[in-house]
């Protein structure tokens, strides 16, 4: 058995973390196979891992005793239980190489948008995160969400941790763009989490990664987000930056109670571990949280989440002072007889048609197939715009936008295989095309079609009905031709690859 299995098989048996904490019992497995005689208290001293949990621990192992009460593992033995992925880089020095890369790649990096609260860390925050992921979890099988990432943390640890699967949920396009064409394997997904994360990214990650804005709202809902990111509920941790100047501390404490409100538990708090180019507003500077979510942080969540999708940012029109603007135009959307008001709408119109939120659109297909519906987008969730069309199965879908919609051309090509999109002024009428006849545009049409669905597999089943390919050879061609589709949904797909489809999907047939 690989000396891997072996441990996992060791710590199953006596009932200890098999998740990212399982780092110190992994360390004192290596310390009792080191040929030193241990007592029990030095184990736990040495691990600071609690007596009954070395005590599970060493029940199990197979153990040799001296004239004391000092034990370890046979010389014999102890290769079986050799940890050698216990060392890892625990300095930015000794990967000066990657601090380079690092650099030139924020340098690069799409400039920060004022609106989103950007402000980039430092290559060498970015590489600090990255390590200290390594020295305090136990990396191995791990996988890591980052909610939210104009810093590039995540291709920091791809660079350190290749063993560490990553994903990425940002609202901004331009940075998935530019993560996906680094090609260092970080899956992107495109959310905005004031609406929902996505569903592949749901109970997906050990360990969640964030720098939210630095607003109350805004930590407690990417905290949020970030604990519904996670599969392990017991082990799984959220690392979260955030900072105030040292002349607010109320604000800091109210930030603390956002966290405390979700019943996260302070593991840990780093001060000054994130550097910034910028912010000089808190010293340039902000605090690494280290977040244990409890058994009552998952009630809280569903009991909070309505109130925490307001607005989050510092500054800009979507500042938490500048909300519920009005929308103009609302008239348009009378004669326009809609079967279902989605958004937020004033109350006394149509008030017998239908209503449903933005988020249970892209949450899930709305039962009904009206003929027509009228969306309110807010200013700020323009980017939810394409996905919002692709969740309504309409004929016909009416936008009312705070103002006229910014990059048309874009949008309209991007959603060219379903919707002929016009727009005038804060108003854009998406209708329906007619289903194309065959081909690489019928599975493409597909897809989008049933953007709830897998992408792949919706595109395999294309591939199987209309080029007769096998399930087999449907699923290879999909993977070789989009490795980026498996567990994605059109409506978490970036931009870019949703333009992309069509191509790929031709590449296939
Ligand atoms: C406050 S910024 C991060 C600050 C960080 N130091 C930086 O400049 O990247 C928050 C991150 O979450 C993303 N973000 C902001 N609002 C979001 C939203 N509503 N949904 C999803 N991601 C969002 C931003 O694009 C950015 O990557």
């Amino acid at each position: 058995m690989a000396d891997q299995d072996a441990i996992d098989q060791l710590l199953a048996q006596a009932g200890v973390s098999l998740g990212v904490d399982s780092r110190r019992l992994r360390t004192a497995v290596a310390l009792l196979g080191d040929g030193r005689w241990w007592t029990l208290a030095d184990l736990v001293r040495e691990t600071a891992t609690s007596r009954r949990t070395i005590e599970a621990l060493l029940r199990e192992l197979p153990l040799e005793h001296n004239s004391g009460d000092r034990v370890r593992i046979p010389a014999d033995q102890t290769g079986r239980y050799n940890n050698g992925q216990l060392a890892v880089i625990s300095d930015p020095r000794e990967v000066p190489d990657v601090l380079d890369r690092l650099e030139t790649l924020i340098a690069k990096a799409p400039r920060g948008r004022h609106t989103l609260d950007h402000v980039a860390a430092t290559a060498e925050t970015v590489l600090r995160r990255a390590i200290l992921l390594g020295t305090r979890f136990w990396l191995p099988g791990a996988r890591l969400l980052g909610v939210g990432d104009h810093d590039l943390t995540s291709l920091a640890v791809r660079m350190v941790h290749p063993e560490v699967e990553v994903m990425v949920a940002d609202i901004d396009e331009r940075i998935l763009g530019y993560i996906d064409d680094q090609d260092l394997g970080v899956h992107t997904r495109w959310a905005d989490l004031r609406l929902g994360l996505p569903p592949s990214a749901r109970g997906w990650a050990d360990l969640a990664i964030t720098d939210p804005p630095y607003t109350p709202e805004g930590i407690g809902l990417f905290a949020a987000r970030a604990a519904e990111g996670l599969r392990d509920r017991d082990q799984g941790r959220i690392l979260l930056a955030y900072g105030a100047s040292e002349r607010t501390p109320m604000l800091a404490l109210k930030v603390q109670r956002a966290l405390s409100d979700l019943n996260l538990l302070n593991e840990a708090i780093f001060p000054n571990f994130n550097r910034y180019h910028g912010a000089e507003a808190i010293g340039s500077a902000a605090d690494l949280y280290v977040l244990r979510p409890t058994t009552k942080t998952w009630p809280a969540i569903a009991a909070r989440l309505d109130r925490l999708t307001t607005a989050i940012y510092t500054q800009g029109p979507q500042a938490v002072e500048a909300s519920a603007s009005g929308l103009p135009g609302v008239e348009a959307v009378e004669t326009f007889a809609p079967g279902l008001l989605a958004g937020d709408w004033p109350r006394e119109l149509l008030p017998k048609v239908p209503r449903a939120r933005l988020a249970t659109l892209l949450a899930k297909p709305y039962a009904a197939a009206p003929d027509r519906v009228a969306i309110a987008v807010p200013a700020g969730l323009e980017a939810a715009v394409p996905r919002l069309l692709l969740a309504t199965r309409a004929r016909h879908v009416r936008v009312l936008l705070a103002g006229p919609p910014g990059d048309l051309p874009a949008l309209a090509s991007a959603l060219s295989p379903v919707y002929e999109l016009t727009a005038g002024g804060p108003v854009l009428d998406a209708v329906r095309l007619p289903l194309p006849d065959g081909g690489a545009a019928r599975i493409v049409r597909r897809v989008l079609d049933g953007a709830h669905g897998k992408v792949a597999n919706l595109w395999r089943e294309g591939l199987t009905e209309a080029a007769g390919l096998t399930k087999k050879q449907a699923r290879a061609a999909v993977e070789e031709a989009a490795p980026w589709a498996a567990d994605v949904t059109a409506l978490d797909l970036p931009l870019h690859r949703l333009a992309e489809l069509p191509a790929a999907v031709s590449r296939t047939l």
